[in-house]
């Protein structure tokens, strides 16, 4: 990918751990590549907690370096990469300190991007300074989850950012749809001719999918516990997931023939009825127990979160989508902390044949299923069911499968890499409308506001296993389970 696009990349936030660890890497990563970013473009941080660039770049080589050196740092490259950063030193709660960015940055060549990792208290005020510097023009402004804590304050915030750039000029991130095999979800649905046939209710049965995390809350107690999993990982990757593997071939690639289908899928979405919500929606949070051998604590004992804390730290819910494609075909969605495994994955069980002349062992030996994993090692695998060989006919589920790496062993590209290279030449594609944001905030929210009146706690489940039995049940009921390999 060459570009000659030139660019000034104002990351706000500049010191913070998001910057540390994705941002200022996935910008190294391009740089290192090259041709990948245009040679005058320039990266200017935005922080309290250095002083002047000096200090800027030896907080960098301290603390950004080590989260580039997988394979060991080219230090050609870093030194060159260094020398595209900058530093503005403001207090981002004064407005008049931004004539100072303004000046810093006014004779940079190319498109702006001002890049808030930053806290979303402090989205609008950042906003309203960079208009009242005239900074908002010729620009484009990248927000980072969580946008607001429900549908009101997620409004509010996109009324206030609206009132300043326009809808074009906003990239709303989700992580998740830069993952590389997110973008391969969409070349299996759409590149091939094999699957879209059967991708609807007349030959799936069931769809799952799962986002589980080995790691707990880590140093974000205090976040986490005002946020949950609903809030944190639901509205956003798992319904992004979900529409994605839900929605209907989009006319081309172009970024809002995609998200015009996706908004589709969310707007159909069933409501859920809150007489409903324990049949459909469990939550837990996890106690202590043992991962990979290592104890772990409860999360109510994690530093941040309150003793009595009633947060999930995991959901499972049934889904439905209300169109003729997938009408009455359950989406089973799950996520958590501290569970079983780091896995993140989907499952199409398509149905049974309607006739079997095979006998009794091909319907005990199951039927078609397609596993697409996202995370840790992308695979695609596929089962079928295949004679045992000998004598009689007894079918067995064996599976094809397509590992990517020995495939492709080059090439491949981290989200935050793929996504910053998209603000930077003008791509939307791969982040959130605000439509989409609102329709997911809305189907979310019965369920926030039923387990909030409700008043019961979470169902404990211990660290390392895969949740609150309850969550097994949910499927039992729909005569599936879920599906639970190793890696
Ligand atoms: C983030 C959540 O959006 O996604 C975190 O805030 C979560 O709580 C993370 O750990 C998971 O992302 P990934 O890419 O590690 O699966």
């Amino acid at each position: 990918m060459q570009t000659d696009s030139s660019f000034t990349f104002v990351l706000f936030g500049g010191t913070g751990d998001l910057s540390m660890r994705k941002i200022l890497p996935a910008l190294f990563e391009a740089h290192r590549a090259g041709g990948m970013l245009a040679d005058s473009g320039k990266i200017v941080a935005v922080a309290r907690h250095a002083t002047d660039r000096g200090e800027y770049i030896q907080w960098v080589n301290e603390h950004v370096k080590p989260h580039v050196s997988k394979n060991g740092v080219d230090e050609a490259a870093w030194a060159s990469f260094l020398e595209r950063i900058e530093f503005v030193n403001i207090d981002l709660g004064k407005a008049e300190d931004f004539v100072h960015l303004r000046d810093a940055i006014k004779d940079l060549p190319g498109i702006r991007v001002f890049y808030l990792a930053t806290g979303p208290s402090l989205f609008v005020p950042i906003c309203h300074a960079l208009a009242s510097v005239g900074l908002n023009e010729n620009s484009r402004i990248v927000l980072e989850k969580p946008l607001g804590y429900d549908l009101k304050s997620s409004n509010a915030i996109n009324d206030a950012v609206g009132e300043i750039f326009a809808e074009e000029q906003i990239y709303r991130i989700d992580h998740y749809l830069g993952k590389e095999p997110v973008q391969n979800l969409l070349a299996l649905r759409f590149g091939n001719a094999l699957f879209e046939p059967l991708w609807r209710r007349e030959w799936v049965e069931s769809i799952q999918i799962t986002i589980a995390e080995e790691l707990g809350v880590e140093a974000r107690g205090d976040f986490y516990d005002n946020t949950g999993a609903l809030r944190d990982m639901v509205q956003n990757h798992l319904l992004q997931l979900l529409s994605i593997v839900a929605m209907e071939p989009p006319h081309s690639m172009d970024s809002d023939s995609v998200r015009d289908e996706k908004l589709r899928v969310l707007r159909a979405l069933k409501p859920i009825d809150p007489r409903d919500i324990g049949k459909v929606a469990v939550r837990g949070q996890y106690h202590s127990g043992v991962i990979r051998g290592t104890a772990v604590p409860a999360y109510a004992t994690e530093a941040g979160v309150r003793p009595d804390s009633t947060t999930e730290t995991f959901v499972a819910l049934k889904v439905e989508i209300e169109n003729w494609r997938w009408a009455g075909v359950p989406f089973f969605l799950r996520t958590g902390k501290r569970l079983a495994d780091r896995v993140a994955e989907i499952v199409v069980n398509f149905r049974a044949v309607p006739h079997s002349a095979l006998g009794a062992s091909a319907l005990r030996a199951g039927a078609n299923r397609l596993v697409i994993r996202l995370q840790p090692n992308e695979t695609i695998r596929l089962y079928c069911l295949a004679k045992q060989p000998g004598e009689g006919m007894n079918l067995a589920s064996v599976h094809l499968d397509l590992a990517f790496d020995q495939f492709f062993r080059e090439g491949q590209m981290e989200a935050y890499q793929r996504l910053l290279l998209d603000v930077i030449n003008g791509r939307l594609a791969l982040f959130v409308r605000r439509d989409e944001q609102e329709a997911a905030w809305r189907w979310v929210e019965p369920i926030l506001n039923e387990w909030k009146a409700s008043n019961k706690p979470p169902k404990p489940y211990a660290s390392g296993t895969w949740g609150p039995a309850a969550s097994s049940a949910m499927l039992a009921q729909h005569g599936t389970c879920w599906l639970e390999e190793e890696n």
